[in-house]
């Protein structure tokens, strides 16, 4: 079966402890827990799009290390193509060290090893893959000049593209947003892609239009609790989350993009593949990890039956 949805973008192995709270500057802290678990926001997307329902072939490097062959082994048991998972000798693979607090917030820092390596030339020797797919999907983990080759190639070869500008320290280059058809941006994001403060759906709407003014077609800002703000030139709409106890915010986005681009990928309207995927992300966050956090198409279904079921009576 062809990859509907291809992935361009990271693998890491996550460090993740737990922590009453995060650190301050120069503050030694007493953690809970700590475990290792596959993530990278490219690879939590593919595990994402691949357990909500769609064909996932996923570009990506890691080292040549343990790391980087445990990251491919759980992609291949989600049934994901990882013929462009490449191994770069000498390498190590991309790592995230990941504090979770008390109140489920967390704070990482991203190491690339492998990440580094994506190059155009690498996404160039898999190009039958963006041109077999109907979803292409871009994050910042990787180099940015990568990136913007791949959304310029996911554009001429007529596919729906996406861009989750994350992690975003400043603008994007401006000729960017012509080859890009949703840009799904998180609160911090929306606020480093144009500089103005994003915290409620009105800010959101606010950076929404100066993204559209800057040439974006549609975009869909995330905000967590406060659910999701969709805007294009002709409407714009906000889509309220679930109402969920969070554990763990590690990849609720990754799991949002993933299950939208699954939707598409499967025909579903821009509105229903918005609200599967916040089923989806909502249920991500009730639990630990990122990739093991994931949910299936089965468990969003049951969710979101629940939810109807749930409105009916109340
Ligand atoms: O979006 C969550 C991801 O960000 C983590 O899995 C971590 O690897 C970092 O890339």
């Amino acid at each position: 079966m062809q990859a509907k949805v291809v992935i361009v973008g990271s693998l890491n192995m996550d460090l993740v402890t737990r922590a009453p709270r995060l650190p301050r500057a120069g503050e030694t802290l007493a953690g809970q827990s700590f475990v290792t678990v596959p993530g990278g926001k490219g690879a939590n997307q593919a595990v994402a799009a691949a357990r909500l329902g769609a064909s996932v072939a996923m570009i990506g490097c890691v080292g040549d290390d343990a790391y980087g062959e445990q990251l491919r082994t759980a992609l291949l048991a989600e049934g994901i193509d990882c013929q462009a998972v490449t191994p770069v000798s000498g390498e190590s693979t991309g790592v995230a060290l990941i504090v979770v607090d008390d109140s489920s917030q967390n704070a990482i820092v991203i190491v690339a090893g492998g990440n580094g390596h994506v190059t155009a030339s690498v996404v160039d020797s898999f190009d039958a893959l963006l041109s077999g797919a109907d979803v292409i999907i871009c994050q910042l983990e990787v180099p940015l000049d990568t990136v913007g080759h791949v959304l310029k190639r996911g554009h001429e070869l007529g596919k729906t593209v996406i861009l989750n500008p994350a992690p975003a320290s400043g603008p994007l280059p401006a000729e960017w947003f012509a080859w890009v058809d949703y840009l799904i941006p998180n609160e911090s994001e929306a606020t480093a892609l144009t500089g103005l403060p994003v915290d409620s759906t009105a800010s959101a709407d606010a950076a929404a239009s100066a993204l559209l003014k800057a040439g974006v077609s549609k975009v869909i800002v995330t905000l967590g609790e406060q659910g999701a703000l969709f805007a294009s030139a002709s409407r714009s709409e906000h889509f309220p989350a679930p109402k969920v106890q969070p554990v763990d915010t590690t990849a609720a986005g990754d799991t949002f993009v993933g299950g939208f681009a699954a939707a598409l990928a499967d025909d579903k309207s821009e509105s229903d593949a918005i609200r599967f995927g916040q089923v989806a992300a909502a249920l991500s966050v009730t639990r630990s990890g990122a990739q093991p956090s994931i949910p299936t198409f089965a468990e969003v279904q049951a969710s979101a039956a629940h939810s109807a079921a749930q409105g009916h009576q109340s």
